[in-house]
């Protein structure tokens, strides 16, 4: 019988919890295996799991008696919520309180609950400048699960806050540079002369993992992480090197960013005004000489671009 500790995964068929499953099986003489938690153990991503001879699971945040048997004899759990499929706040938050709830009483002895600031803190929904989203938000993906933190800390189960940043995979989905009418490049985002902190998305599982093998060094503390801190000129600077041509940087104002009708553009509006108004707290909360101590491999942006130059490059 396996002396290992499981750690039960959620999230393990996407980006986080796929990023953590993977640093637990880079490590096959550490103390940790994963159980691979899915809705559908079928899909295409939770098969590819299997052939690596993970132990995978069904459960849902939407089923608590399915969460409390996935974490049942898990030392840890890894708990994310994707708030981009109900883009609701409200089912955001009752997931989260499903999981802490299954946590405690599976008698899980380390859960990292992935979370976000509370954005109204910068931005108070009194503040006439951003829009009121959901009835009581500034950012709602990022506020609800700042809200959600309470439920893990009155549920008693022993946890770590997790606050990942921005994926510079976004970069791939359309904030990367563009080719303007002039046929220059151009990088545009409404992030005047702030820096946003970024991370490569497969760092963020990495650095997972060694908040888990620290034990209960981190357990009821708040680790902020990110891979660096560069400003949108900096960016620029990075994928005109890596792209082989100069890349304009172009600073929208938020209003002018919220006024484009993109998909949730309200959404990341106020999310990119909280960056720049909150830049000295979000940045100076993420510090990249500790994230390290937890994950040795952290990539820089520069490296990851390296690696992802064809997904971000324009026709
Ligand atoms: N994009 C960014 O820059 C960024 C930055 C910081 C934080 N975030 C946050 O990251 C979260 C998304 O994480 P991700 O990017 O890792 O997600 P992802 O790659 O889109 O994958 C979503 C995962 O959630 C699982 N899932 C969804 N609903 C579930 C349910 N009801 N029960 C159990 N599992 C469920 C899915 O599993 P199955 O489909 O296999 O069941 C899948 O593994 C969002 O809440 C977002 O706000 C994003």
């Amino acid at each position: 019988m396996s002396a290992k500790k499981i750690i039960s995964v959620l999230g393990s068929t996407g980006a986080q919890g796929g990023g953590l499953v993977r640093a637990i099986l880079d490590d096959p003489d550490g103390p940790f295996v994963p159980r691979a938690v899915t809705r559908n153990a079928g899909s295409a991503n939770a098969r590819a799991l299997v052939e690596l001879g993970v132990d995978v699971v069904e459960a849902s945040l939407e089923d608590e008696d399915s969460l409390r048997a996935a974490f049942e004899g898990a030392h840890g759990a890894y708990v994310v919520t994707n708030f981009w499929e109900s883009m609701s706040a409200d089912v955001e938050l009752a997931q989260a309180a499903t999981a802490a709830r299954a946590a405690k009483a599976a008698g899980v002895a380390h859960v990292i609950w992935s979370t976000l600031e509370d954005t109204r803190e910068v931005l108070p929904v009194s503040d006439q400048r951003v829009p009121v989203l959901q009835g009581r938000y500034s950012v709602p993906h990022f506020d609800a699960k700042a809200d959600a933190d309470a439920f893990f800390r009155d549920s008693g189960v022993p946890a770590t806050f997790l606050r990942p940043t921005f994926y510079w995979e976004g970069f791939a989905q359309g904030t990367g540079p563009q080719r303007g009418e002039d046929g220059r490049l151009v990088f545009t985002l409404p992030l005047g002369e702030a820096r946003l902190s970024g991370i490569a998305v497969e760092d963020i599982g990495r650095t997972a993992y060694g908040v888990f093998a620290a034990g209960d060094e981190y357990v009821g503390t708040t680790v902020s992480i990110a891979g660096e801190h560069l400003t949108g000129a900096q960016y620029a600077a990075a994928f005109a090197d890596a792209l082989g041509e100069p890349v304009d940087y172009r600073p929208l104002t938020p209003d002018q960013f919220r006024s484009l009708g993109l998909p949730a553009g309200d959404e990341f509006g106020n999310m990119f005004q909280f960056y720049v108004e909150g830049e000295y707290d979000f940045v100076g909360a993420r510090d990249l000489d500790l994230v390290r101590t937890l994950n040795p491999r952290l990539q820089t942006f520069r490296s990851w671009l390296a690696e992802h130059v064809e997904t971000v490059r324009p026709a």
